[in-house]
């Protein structure tokens, strides 16, 4: 398949699934190639006729839909991001939940991948914070679309390139070997629900104290999707609570947040939380 006639084809094909090209330019080869397979199993000749295929079989939608999906991750991805979670966000979310004698903070992350986010979370909260904390329990909602991503985040064995931003000591004090991968300690995963959902479509009850939306929507999803999409985390952060998202990724315009002081990439809710 010719790379100028994928490009033709998503620039057709992206905004009907209310996606954007601009988000799938750099990663446009992986999603090429899975099509060209797609093509293969359907015995269709070219993308003309999958184009014509999509056009009478509303239901092959969803399956190019799957095609799009980007799993890259790693652990602690950003780690400047990171370091400003562990120093200020997380801490003055810990202390805000002890004010409110919650001594319980609840995170989500949209776009969970095998795992990597939210067992990095985990991590960075039992090796970095807690300690300082030990009042506060962290509890994570990791979710993803694809559930090939979720089984692997169920078995939380990794390859080792996927922790090379994690510290050392925080590799070995997480991870044991296992037959040449690194397998989570069970003690990391408490506390930890993985729900396969389509974030567009289902969105796991708050209120959350903390959301990680990195390198999905504000990426990938078209403007309407986005303000969607922002919407719904509004409804389930706390206000106070913080909104992380990815390093290249801008927030639409949204009076209800606001850049969190020296932390990149953060947005505090804005607003007072109603007293019961
Ligand atoms: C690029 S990864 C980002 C992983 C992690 N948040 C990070 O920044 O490292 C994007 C993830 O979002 C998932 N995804 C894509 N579309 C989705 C949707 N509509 N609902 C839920 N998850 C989706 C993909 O399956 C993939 O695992």
């Amino acid at each position: 398949m010719k790379d100028a006639d994928c490009v033709a084809f998503l620039q057709w094909a992206l905004p009907r699934l209310g996606l954007r090209w601009p988000g799938f330019r750099k990663v446009r080869r992986q999603v090429c190639r899975r099509i060209a397979r797609r093509l293969e199993t359907l015995g269709l000749p070219d993308l003309v006729a999958y184009r014509s295929r999509l056009e009478a079989d509303p239901a092959e939608w969803a399956a190019l839909d799957a095609l799009c999906h980007i799993t890259i991750s790693r652990f602690l991805r950003d780690r400047a991001v990171w370091e400003a979670l562990v120093r200020d966000v997380l801490p003055t979310l810990a202390r805000a939940a002890l004010a409110r004698t919650d001594r319980r903070l609840r995170a989500w992350s949209a776009g969970c991948a095998s795992g990597e986010e939210p067992y990095g979370l985990a991590i960075a909260w039992a090796l970095a914070v807690r300690p300082e904390l030990p009042d506060v329990a962290l509890e994570i909602v990791a979710s993803d679309a694809d559930d090939a991503m979720l089984r692997r985040a169920a078995s939380a064995c990794y390859a080792a390139g996927s922790l090379r931003e994690l510290p050392a000591p925080w590799r070995m004090a997480a991870f044991e070997r296992r037959a040449g991968t690194f397998c989570l300690r069970a003690r990391f995963r408490e506390g930890i629900e993985l729900r396969c959902e389509d974030v567009r479509v289902d969105q796991p009850e708050g209120p959350f104290d903390l959301v990680l939306c990195r390198n999905l929507a504000f990426t990938y999803f078209d403007a309407e999707a986005q303000r969607d999409f922002l919407g719904r985390i509004a409804e389930r952060l706390r206000p106070g609570g913080a909104l992380v998202l990815g390093r290249h990724e801008r927030l639409p315009e949204d009076e209800r947040f606001a850049p969190w002081p020296a932390a990149p990439c953060v947005f505090r809710r804005c607003g007072v939380e109603a007293r019961a």
